[in-house]
């Protein structure tokens, strides 16, 4: 009699659970697979970059970029190589939009190049009509095919002569210049468009342009140059956000956001204050340095606590943190439609006191904090694309606590392979994007407001200082062959797997819909007198049946528990009754 109550509690409890399973992302605990579907609506799509897809650097009037001044250099690019023709993306504008039918996409993220438009990067001085040709019709291919365009208005190719004139970013008339050029795209593209990234991963533009100098321009700022660049571009998305919302949104009823890049970071000791903090500092000087301006009107308190303390101890007299003043933080606060995320790894953090001195002058000594991995994470490609998936959702969860829910599109994930690599069978890949889109589908589930996800990318393209060694495509690239033929990764058929059944489904899942009314309300009253302990056993039960090693085991409890249940049911009421008779 006790076992038959034990097993009917337990299955009651996997009922009640699996309708409510709690998550606390602060805690370090790493679920297993969770079946399910995304909402309705939501948008599957893939990504590329103008410079890193198109080539055709010199055709039609198109002006030079940083990127290609930069990758012409000696010795800045792997084997240097150049994004001079690339994937030859400009010439195969239709061959490409078939590959994303393939796929059965929804959106297609690319983006436009600054110089094809206009060559100089100055407005009034030249705009090159060939370039608003190519744009044209690539917007219309993808709207007659049924695919949402998604247009970034900067991926890093910065007119070369704006560089030389004024030295880029460094200058704040970028703001001008970079809003008077998305001002023409919303004039010309703007009908058609109705989702604009005004920056990609600035954080990228500023760290590895102005303080690492691994990209272009490849300036050596350290300590200044990137907290320059940064403050700039800050003030230039938030410019053209104004614009499109005082001049275009009532007419062209689009959104506007910006794409930023966070890796997560997770506290090497969750018992540790010390940790806790460090790994904080890490995700608020990534994400949060842009992020908190744009939805709370200013950097984070920690950025400007540690860089004011460091600049202070350095001798001098203002922090090398650059301030905005009361007017422009009203200005750039809630300067987002939706928020674009681009997530590829996590590290684990510790506290770690850097010196201070003259010469430590560094974005990276600022942070006070070291870096780790752990060499069990899978790391197929590139040396720091670590594969774990969990720390997607925790990345998800904090941008929903932090900035008040807003309405996220992922705008890039996914995983590279090494150089030598041209298999088509690309397994780890596969692994890769079940992982972490699973994770995002826990993380809306966690209430996390994602509308959509963008693979990256479509092609195997340019990867910046890396040149063509990681390739990151769904379609592999053949760059030997003048004519870049495109072959399908085995990851096609896996994404669009997911894309034409919306996730995870579970057949389990259908016929629990059915029975959700009945069951809820059983396992509702069944709950109130369980342990906290039962709970628990209950919930690696859960963990076991969702978990796809043993989706045998799924079966079995599927067919079998349920009729030992009601067979038990059946046999206490029985015996009850037997018990009542012979007492009357
Ligand atoms: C982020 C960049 O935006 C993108 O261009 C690049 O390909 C990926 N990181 C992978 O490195």
């Amino acid at each position: 009699m006790l076992l038959v109550c034990v097993v009917c509690h337990v299955f009651m409890l996997v009922l009640c659970l699996s309708a409510d399973e709690d998550f606390d992302w602060t805690k370090n605990e790493h679920s297993s697979f969770y079946y399910g579907t995304f909402p309705t609506g939501f948008s599957w799509g893939a990504g590329s970059s103008a410079y890193q897809t198109e080539g055709a650097w010199d055709k039609d009037g198109k002006g030079l970029s940083i990127w290609d001044v930069f990758s012409h250099k000696n010795g800045k690019i792997q084997q240097n190589e150049t994004g001079d023709s690339s994937c030859e993306g400009y010439y195969k504008v239709k061959d490409d939009i078939s590959l994303m039918k393939e796929l059965k996409l929804n959106h297609y993220r690319f983006s436009i190049s600054w110089p094809r438009l206009i060559p100089t990067g100055i407005k009034s001085e030249h705009i090159n009509e060939k370039g608003i040709q190519y744009y044209d019709q690539l917007i219309d291919h993808l709207l007659e095919n049924k695919i949402t365009p998604i247009v970034t208005l900067y991926h890093w190719d910065l007119p070369q002569v704006l560089q030389e004139k004024y030295g880029g970013w460094q200058n704040i008339s970028m703001v001008n210049y970079f809003n008077e050029f998305a001002n023409l795209c919303f004039e010309k593209f703007g009908n058609r468009i109705k989702y604009w990234i005004t920056f990609n991963n600035p954080w990228s533009v500023a760290v590895e342009g102005y303080e690492t100098g691994d990209h272009a321009p490849g300036l050596k700022l350290k300590g200044t140059g990137a907290y320059r660049a940064a403050h700039h571009i800050i003030k230039a998305h938030a410019k053209v956000w104004h614009t499109y919302d005082t001049q275009w949104r009532g007419k062209q009823k689009g959104l506007v956001g910006i794409s930023l890049l966070g890796d997560w970071g997770e506290p090497v000791d969750i018992n540790n204050q010390k940790d806790i903090e460090a790994a904080e500092r890490y995700v608020q000087f990534y994400l949060g340095w842009f992020a908190t301006p744009i939805f709370h009107g200013d950097y984070p308190q920690v950025m400007k606590d540690f860089i004011g303390r460091k600049s202070v101890q350095q001798g001098l007299g203002t922090s090398r943190l650059p301030t905005f003043s009361s007017q422009e933080k009203s200005y750039i606060k809630g300067t987002c439609d939706f928020l674009g995320i681009g997530h590829f790894t996590t590290r684990y953090i510790t506290q770690k006191n850097n010196p201070s001195g003259r010469s430590s002058n560094s974005y990276f000594i600022d942070r006070d904090l070291a870096e780790l991995v752990d060499p069990r994470w899978p790391d197929p490609g590139s040396e720091w694309l670590y594969s774990v998936p969990w720390g997607f959702r925790r990345l998800l969860n904090f941008v929903k606590t932090q900035y008040g829910n807003p309405m996220i599109y992922v705008t890039e994930n996914g995983v590279s392979e090494k150089m030598l690599c041209t298999e088509l069978c690309d397994d780890w890949r596969i692994q890769y994007y079940k992982d972490y889109i699973n994770e995002m589908l826990k993380a809306i589930k966690d209430g996390v407001n994602v509308k959509g996800y963008t693979a990256w990318s479509l092609l195997d393209k340019f990867e910046w200082d890396e040149g063509y060694s990681e390739r990151f495509g769904l379609y592999y690239v053949d760059f030997r062959n003048k004519n870049k033929p495109r072959y399908p990764k085995a990851s096609v058929q896996f994404y669009k797997r997911i894309i034409s059944s919306n996730g995870f489904p579970n057949q389990r899942e259908v016929r629990e819909t059915k029975q959700t009314t009945k069951t809820k309300s059983v396992s509702f009253f069944i709950s109130l007198f369980l342990l906290e302990e039962q709970r628990s056993t209950a919930a690696n039960i859960l963990r076991l049946i969702h978990d796809p090693l043993t989706s045998h085991m799924e079966m079995v409890t599927e067919i079998v528990v349920p009729t030992v249940c009601t067979l038990s049911i059946l046999l206490s009421a029985i015996f009850l009754m037997f018990l009542l008779r012979r007492r009357n």
